[in-house]
């Protein structure tokens, strides 16, 4: 990905983001200065995907830092631009995991924080590999007969992380061992994630795929058009129920029907042992020009209003199996991914 393997990355003491804005069509690269401009890139989703907003929550701390000592800013200003940076969205608990887990070690200097940042750096990519491996032997195992016919949604990709991707860090794998025989993407209405990242991204690996409306997902699973279903999340409360870019649930709810396998790909950081139930996790609502636009025109008329969720949350009992980068939560069996569930991982 140019010379990106991800989102991001640290270069030359410094954040670099590619803005995803842009893509498919043009690849730019952003350099984070100010606490401001990582607010206003995750916001405007230039960096998106709840392992990416992670890693780039975590270097921002190290941003706010630098940009605390040019401008003489005290303690008190330094903890509320990160507390700022650490709620710019509220459904991806990889955000303030990631923040949180580099700001621990402010008390330790500079060079401290920057360790811990790329550390989470390293390990997402190590852990996309892991969780790919494991849940394409899952579905080789359920799904041994014939190449398959997969959907995704949204982007789960290197996009979304710092390398290889989680959901479709999984189809990677699969179409590495041959067992892939197209995917099929959602567009991923309103901002087109699945059309303008994950078709770019399976274009660039080679992989077989067709961009398809969010519409045709459920008659196409129903008829029988896919064999499995393989998706990322935001936050996984701890009984499994997940939440994920707005249409999982719909997507969901078709593959139970069809009894088709519906697998979410995700790091244990994504997994918020200490929100329940889905009903407890926050649900980001974004401006309505979202929906009300379709490339940057307003398509519906001046009188109508929008409502724009960007998430919603899929069931447990909706799940086949919750996949990391330690272990497979079976939660078509029962299982739960929170520690407090037998699966539980010190
Ligand atoms: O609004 P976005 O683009 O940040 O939403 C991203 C998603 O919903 C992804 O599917 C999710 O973060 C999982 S990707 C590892």
């Amino acid at each position: 990905m140019t010379d990106f393997d991800g989102a991001l990355r640290w270069s030359d003491d410094g954040l670099e983001l590619i803005d995803q804005t842009l893509l498919p069509h043009e690849v730019r690269v952003l350099r984070i200065d100010t606490v401001d401009g990582l607010r206003d890139a995750i916001a405007r989703l230039a960096v998106r995907g709840a392992p990416a907003l992670g890693a780039a929550g975590a270097l921002g701390v190290v941003v706010a830092m630098d940009q605390a000592v040019r401008e003489g800013w005290d303690g008190n200003r330094l903890a509320a631009e990160i507390d700022g940076l650490r709620r710019a969205r509220p459904t991806a608990v990889n955000l303030a995991w990631g923040v949180d887990r580099a700001a621990a070690r402010l008390p330790d200097g500079r060079d401290a924080v920057v360790a811990a940042a790329l550390a989470i750096v390293e390990a997402d990519a190590r852990g996309n590999r892991a969780m790919g491996a494991r849940a394409a032997d899952f579905l080789e195992a359920v799904l041994p007969e014939r190449p398959l016919r997969l959907l995704t949604h949204c982007n789960s990709g290197a996009l979304c992380a710092t390398e290889w991707g989680t959901g479709l860090g999984v189809v990677r794998e699969l179409a590495a061992r041959g067992r892939v025989d197209h995917v099929l993407v959602d567009e991923t209405r309103p901002l087109l994630q699945g059309s303008r990242l994950t078709a770019w991204e399976l274009a660039r690996a080679g992989i077989d795929h067709a961009v398809i409306s969010d519409a045709a997902a459920a008659g196409l699973i129903v008829g029988g058009q896919v064999d499995a279903v393989i998706i990322g999340a935001d936050r996984i409360a701890a009984n499994g129920d997940t939440a994920n870019k707005v249409g999982s649930l719909g997507l969901a709810l078709a593959a139970a029907d069809a009894g088709a396998p519906f697998v979410v790909a995700a790091p244990e950081s994504t997994i918020d042992h200490a929100t329940p139930h889905g009903g407890a996790i926050e649900i980001e609502y974004r401006d309505e020009d979202e929906v009300l636009s379709f490339a940057g025109r307003r398509v519906a008329p001046a009188g109508s209003r929008g409502l724009n969720p960007a998430f919603d949350v899929t069931p447990a009992r909706l799940l086949t199996a919750i996949v990391t980068e330690q272990r497979l939560v079976h939660v078509a069996r029962g299982e739960q991914p929170g520690r407090s569930a037998a699966t539980a991982v010190s």
